[in-house]
């Protein structure tokens, strides 16, 4: 054998190292001999007269300008010389044959990426960001060698919508904060962002035909802490927390995601979760009265009406208004309407909605929903728009032509995939972006569990349903415990790393130790980006259970090589401390249970302080569902 054939096979059968690796899972990728150095007589060449490709490149020069000091010229001039070269393929590309599919192949020579469509190539350009040493990700000039291992990469998505859900209502996140995470959106190839303007806490779109929407509703008083437990509004007290963003504002938004082939889907939710609208004009209640202040945590809903009353005429023009402006603003093609977790008892005890019901045959207020929905579905595609809605819209009879979001495990997405239905996976047991990601005692404070081995193991179609059926996939990241938009980022990541797996990566490729490796590269770039990440994944999920009446504890570590060391007796545990081998017993009077991780000699996680009563807590919680 040559040596050169015989040094090809040997880089071409070892694993890929850092610099070439790609989040999400590239369909194939080869590796090749030599590398690409960027030198400053390295051009962008791109084809004649197209202004959006040319806009991808010069996204590329952008951000390859400051960190390397080199500013390619995007130039339409035959090439020459060293080149990065944009090729949009006329004809359906043999290889990628998907719209936003890509090739890219590195050689010392050149770099080209070829798609058919401009999204293919900004996906190409997305991975060849990742394929640059971690410094491109830093605001501020390196002076070091800027070089790619040579390699090819065929690339195409598994799914067609693959999304990301932010709650703008619970926490304001302000534009700039909105532009900088659709960014991060796009570098993991996602394209819906799912935008979620209104609910009790705050409503936070601008509404020119009802103004006090936002004067009124987008504000309420400030509070921090347990969101489950928060000191309900005084009298006299000012609402000074909120905002909203203003038509203009959503416009440069919705283009700006246009630019980085994002969509944008907006969700006005109703008829439940509807207490900021009903603060700004309590007429569109059943039970009126102007009791109503905009949440600032949670109540239950028996005791303050949060529901539209859909006997209420003057609630459906409100409806066709707000979507006539909704519609203005966004292109996606659906609106979501919400429709989950309406509370009907005002709606039984309103002397108009039994009329209604009576009227229309309807047997109950679950019936009652389904025909305030089929009737919002009226008003939606009377402007050219299709819905969608959370599983609850299944109860009481689905629209006829809505989509449904599946967000109670994948129940609702089963069921109306039966009826023939579309359907977005999102089920709260894979793909709840805003439950602890690592040991409860140790996070800030939420509600469940799902550690980031679950959302990676997310199969989003059923083996019962038609694939075709199955538009894709969606993290939802809800924020009545994340008030600031770090926080955002350590819930998002690495959890929405392993989701950008399951919705773009073929099913069979997915390898969780080598997504792990991954995981460790994208930190390092985060670290040069400023984006935050959790680091939960290297403490151990810590089960109890119950046998006879004592209580057991399991250790387990979602990823290979970790060794943990423990105590009981109060001291903070090292590697001199006892190691974790089997189940063990809370020995009498204990009150912590700390833990420490170590890799390779060295602590890597948080340490550990589990109160003893917090074990007894939750026996038999975490085992099977939230964990992994
Ligand atoms: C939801 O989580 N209420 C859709």
């Amino acid at each position: 054998m040559k040596l050169v054939k015989f040094l090809a096979l040997v880089l071409w059968s070892s694993p890929l190292v850092f610099s070439q690796q790609i989040i999400p899972e590239p369909v194939a990728q080869q590796k090749a001999l030599g590398e690409f150095v960027l030198t400053a007589d390295t051009r962008i060449h791109i084809p004649k007269g197209n202004a959006e490709v040319r806009k991808i490149a010069e996204f590329l020069a952008m951000t390859l300008a400051i960190p390397t000091g080199v500013k390619l010229p995007v130039l339409e001039t035959p090439k020459i010389g060293k080149h990065i070269n944009f090729k949009l393929e006329s004809t359906p590309f043999k290889v990628v044959g998907q719209e936003e599919g890509y090739s890219l192949d590195i050689t010392p020579k050149h770099i080209d990426i070829k798609a058919q469509t401009p999204a293919g190539l900004f996906y190409g350009v997305q991975s060849l960001i990742q394929l640059f040493p971690k410094q491109v990700e830093g605001k501020k000039y390196q002076r070091m060698v800027w070089k790619i291992p040579s390699s090819s990469v065929i690339d195409y998505p598994r799914y067609a919508w693959r999304g990301i859900m932010l709650d703008v209502s619970r926490h304001f996140f302000p534009k700039e904060y909105i532009k900088s995470f659709i960014d991060q959106l796009a570098r993991y190839k996602f394209n819906t962002f799912h935008w979620h303007l209104t609910d009790d806490q705050g409503w936070r779109i601008e509404i020119k035909s009802y103004p006090k929407l936002t004067s009124v509703g987008a504000w309420r008083v400030p509070r921090v802490g347990n969101w489950w437990e928060r000191e309900l509004p005084q009298e006299g007290e000012k609402p000074t927390y909120g905002g909203f963003y203003t038509q203009e504002d959503i416009k440069e938004i919705v283009a700006y995601a246009q630019s980085k082939y994002i969509q944008i889907l907006p969700e006005i939710d109703v008829p439940g979760h509807s207490l900021a609208i009903l603060t700004a004009y309590p007429e569109l209640s059943c039970a009126g009265g102007n009791k109503f202040q905009v949440n600032a945590g949670w109540k239950f809903y028996r005791d303050v009406e949060n529901s539209l009353c859909p006997s209420n005429e003057k609630v459906y023009e409100f409806l066709d208004k707000v979507f006539g402006e909704v519609t203005e603003l966004f292109p996606h093609p659906y609106i979501h309407i919400g429709g989950d977790e309406c509370y009907k008892g005002y709606w039984e005890k309103s002397a108009e909605c039994q009329a209604l019901m009576k009227r229309e045959g309807l047997k109950n207020t679950v019936e009652l929903q389904s025909y305030f929905v089929k009737r919002v579905e009226k008003i939606l595609s009377s402007k050219g728009k299709k819905l969608i809605g959370w599983d609850e819209i299944l109860e009481g009879g689905l629209a006829p032509e809505a989509t449904v979001m599946s967000w109670r495990g994948d129940k609702g997405g089963i069921e109306a995939a039966k009826q023939n239905h579309a359907v977005v996976m999102t089920p709260n047991t894979f793909a709840y972006l805003d439950l602890y990601q690592g040991e409860p005692t140790a996070e800030p404070m939420t509600y469940d569990l799902l550690r980031l081995k679950r959302v990676y193991n997310f199969e989003p179609t059923p083996a019962s349903v038609s694939s075709s059926l199955i538009l894709g996939g969606q993290g939802n990241l809800w924020t009545e415990s994340i008030p600031n938009s770090r926080h955002v980022e350590y819930m998002m990541y690495p959890r929405a790393w392993a989701l950008s797996e399951v919705l773009w990566s073929k099913k069979e490729k997915r390898n969780w130790d080598y997504f792990i490796t991954k995981m460790e590269n994208q930190f390092l770039r985060m670290d040069e980006a400023s984006i935050s990440y959790s680091r939960s994944v290297y403490d151990p999920l810590v089960r109890t259970m119950k046998e006879g009446t004592n209580l057991k504890i399991e250790m387990l570590s979602e990823i290979k090589g970790l060794d943990l060391y423990y105590t009981f007796d109060g001291t903070n545990p090292d590697a001199f401390s006892p190691k974790y081998q089997s189940k063990l017993d809370i020995p009498k009077n204990a009150s912590f249970l700390k833990i420490q991780s170590y890799r390779g000699g060295k602590p890597i996680g948080q340490r550990l302080s589990i109160p003893v009563k917090s074990l007894y807590d939750r026996a038999g919680r975490y085992n099977a569902d939230f964990g992994f």
